[in-house]
């Protein structure tokens, strides 16, 4: 029963979180006035912020003992090697794809790379399919379909604006870079799901994304060390912060968090619709207030289409399998 509002309620986040996170990255990034901060520097502090608020978390959840805490970390995590190891794979994907995230964010402007980044529900959908065997329809694959239009329409029109303006920037390295962000966080998001609904089903939200920072921490620190080394031992760890930095720090992690959340009480097909949803948002924001985008004819068809077919696709789901369905009663049961 408490699984219907708390789903609406992630979803209702992560569409604020995604369009806040989007506008500030960018407007720090485009802002930044010839001191651009270390962006592999706020992915780490990100990751280590999200830990602390795992590890506070399990601490209230259990009684605010940190005895207990301790205990059921040594239970659940360590002593679940086997277990624990499995989230370096999303752990690893998700670092690249934090970085990433910099990177794109420097070179396309945001709604772009928002309407851009859609692309990643195609990837999800073909992750669910076969990881999750979850049944995509003949609806469905029409709304991929049309999102697929769609993009390539705001990439048509986002090219040619990019060869009048925005010397300063590479749209290729920026297309590219959200190309593997779409075939990441598919694959990584779809792998998360599965260990959340069809790994040990005693394992608790908070325990999973405990494994999850446990690689997320070393591996954003490696990242660092081996993108911005040189230059962090010359300019210092917090070269070039401002305080949309940080910002986009808190932003990150509260994302992070509210992304596990919205796995585990929605989908993430449904993270995808409500990200869409956020890219209205952004748009209008952008061209409102940061002056940062003019709105084409081309860019706005291509983005009705891109959020139409989202809309379509989460209309146009088929039943669950019969199995599937009664796995997920069984489960729901048991929560
Ligand atoms: O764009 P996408 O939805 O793939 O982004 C996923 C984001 O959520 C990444 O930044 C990742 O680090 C974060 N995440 C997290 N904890 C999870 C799952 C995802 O912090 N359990």
């Amino acid at each position: 029963m408490g699984a219907v509002p708390l789903k609406w309620l992630t979803l209702l986040v992560i569409t604020v979180q995604t369009t806040a996170l989007v506008l500030v990255m960018r407007y720090s990034r485009a802002n930044a006035s010839g001191r651009p901060y270390f962006a592999s520097t706020a992915v780490l502090l990100t990751e280590a912020a999200k830990m602390t608020a795992v590890l506070l978390t399990l601490w209230l959840e259990n009684g605010r003992s940190v005895a207990r805490t301790a205990a059921l970390l040594r239970r659940d995590v360590w002593g679940q090697p086997r277990d624990t190891a499995q989230l370096a794979v999303p752990s690893f994907l998700y670092t690249i794809q934090n970085n990433l995230v910099f990177v794109a964010l420097t070179n396309l402007d945001a709604p772009t790379f928002q309407v851009l980044y859609q692309l990643k529900i195609l990837v999800t959908a073909l992750m669910s399919s076969v990881m999750l065997k979850r049944r995509v329809g003949a609806v469905q694959w029409v709304a991929l379909l049309v999102l697929v239009v769609g993009v390539g329409l705001v990439q048509v029109d986002r090219t040619a604006a990019a060869d009048g303006r925005h010397r300063h920037t590479n749209h290729l390295v920026g297309l590219l870079a959200v190309l593997a962000l779409c075939m990441s966080s598919g694959y990584a998001g779809v792998f998360f799901e599965r260990v959340l609904k069809h790994g040990a089903a005693s394992q608790s939200l908070s325990v999973r994304n405990m494994q999850l920072s446990l690689f997320s921490v070393p591996f954003g620190a490696v990242a660092a060390a081996l993108n911005d080394g040189a230059a962090i031992a010359e300019h210092g760890f917090f070269y070039g912060y401002t305080g949309y930095t940080w910002a986009v720090i808190a932003l990150q992690a509260l994302g992070g968090l509210a992304v596990s959340a919205t796995v585990k009480y929605a989908d993430n097909i449904l993270k995808g619709f409500a990200t869409s949803i956020s890219i209205l948002l952004s748009v209008l924001i952008s061209w409102g207030y940061l002056g940062d985008v003019s709105l084409s004819a081309g860019f706005a068809a291509g983005a009705l289409l891109v959020v139409g077919a989202t809309f379509l696709y989460s209309c146009g789901r088929p039943a669950p399998r019969p199995a599937a369905a009664a796995a997920a009663a069984a489960r729901h049961k048991v929560e």
